[in-house]
């Protein structure tokens, strides 16, 4: 649903205001960052999260990068300060393009300003992340448009982590399908897999759906082959973090067996994404960077240990489904189907 993830207040030395997600669902907290410092922080620890928002909290934390030049200082100042508070962005996380996509574009317009100073400029920088922001949001409307005849009357949909309102400006992508098919009329129930380490599917996906009034039940990661052989589940629809141009995709950890499972029981597996989640320089999805994060978040969930300090812990962020057991990448231009190295090629050239 439509939820307040990341707004602008003020003019160019404003501060963009978030829902603070590592709180939810038991607290509704939106915070204020001021400095490109406290937005790097917000996107490291998850405060928001979620690839297609990363480009919009890039874009704003590049923004915040610029109250370091003055606004009487040369426009060339503050085209070095964009490239410096570009590089500093980039080293938060990894994984999601859609995050170097938004300092790409930042740095494009910076390329381009004709202004002479720096005040100029900030302006014509802070219209540009609010672009980047606007056109998130219509996109994400145009992927459940496009998305939403998938789900028929009584379906039984698994999703994975959080791809809603939460990792958009507006009705986020796997559960923008959702969302578009229940306004639709249509009534049908999801099963949200939790998502270890962090539960973005137990805290924010059921969070979301419980608001938009879907029928959504919580099931940990290892419950979903079960079901299916079961012959519970008709579809999976998921969201991305980078695809390759084979079609290969990194999503949340757990995401890979989820989509051999559908794969073993014929349940159609689709992904649900932004072209800006296309990464154009990758081949195959063996480039993609997968970050690893802190052990503590295995070994002790939200604070509680459970496992032995002696253990050792594995915990990367991400996995890659190969693109065979993808049925299609459901898109703002329509549904992306087989073969993917030619459907993708061309959708990548369609948008220049
Ligand atoms: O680590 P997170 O919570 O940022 O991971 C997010 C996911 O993996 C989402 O499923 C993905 O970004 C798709 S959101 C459109």
């Amino acid at each position: 649903m439509p939820v307040d993830t990341i707004k602008w207040i003020g003019g160019t030395d404003g501060c963009a205001r978030i829902i603070d997600q590592t709180l939810l669902p038991n607290e509704y907290k939106l915070i204020d960052l001021c400095d490109i410092k406290t937005m790097w922080q917000a996107i490291k620890v998850l405060q928001i999260r979620g690839a297609p928002v990363l480009a919009i909290a890039a874009a704003y934390g590049v923004v915040l990068g610029l109250r370091e030049v003055k606004d009487s200082d040369s426009a060339e100042a503050l085209k070095k300060q964009v490239n410096k508070s570009c590089e500093y962005i980039a080293g938060s996380r990894p994984t999601a393009v859609n995050l170097f996509w938004g300092l790409d574009r930042m740095k494009k317009a910076a390329e381009a300003c004709t202004a002479k100073t720096a005040g100029q400029m900030k302006e014509h920088l802070l219209t540009e992340a609010h672009a980047i922001r606007d056109e998130d949001a219509r996109t994400s409307r145009a992927i459940g448009d496009n998305g939403a005849p998938l789900i028929k009357d009584g379906f039984s949909i698994i999703t994975h982590c959080n791809a809603g309102g939460l990792v958009t400006a507006d009705y986020g992508t796997a559960l923008a399908v959702m969302f578009t098919a229940h306004q639709q009329g249509r009534r049908f129930q999801v099963y949200a897999d939790e998502t270890r380490p962090l539960w973005q599917g137990a805290r924010l996906t059921a969070w979301e759906l419980v608001q938009a009034g879907i029928d959504v039940t919580v099931i940990c990661d290892n419950m979903a082959g079960s079901l299916m052989n079961q012959g519970k589940i008709d579809l999976v629809i998921t969201g991305a973090d980078r695809i390759a141009r084979n079609g290969d995709t990194a999503n949340k950890i757990g995401t890979y067996s989820l989509a051999v499972l559908a794969h073993v029981h014929n349940v159609p597996f689709y992904i649900a994404a932004p072209i800006s989640t296309f990464d154009p320089k990758l081949a195959d999805g063996s480039g993609i960077p997968i970050e690893q994060r802190d052990r503590a978040e295995v070994s002790d969930p939200f604070g509680h240990r459970i496992a032995p300090v002696q253990a050792k812990v594995y915990n990367p962020a991400f996995d890659v489904t190969l693109y065979r057991y993808i049925a299609g990448f459901i898109t703002e231009c329509g549904i992306i189907r087989p073969p993917y190295k030619e459907t993708i090629s061309r959708l990548l050239a369609s948008v220049g």
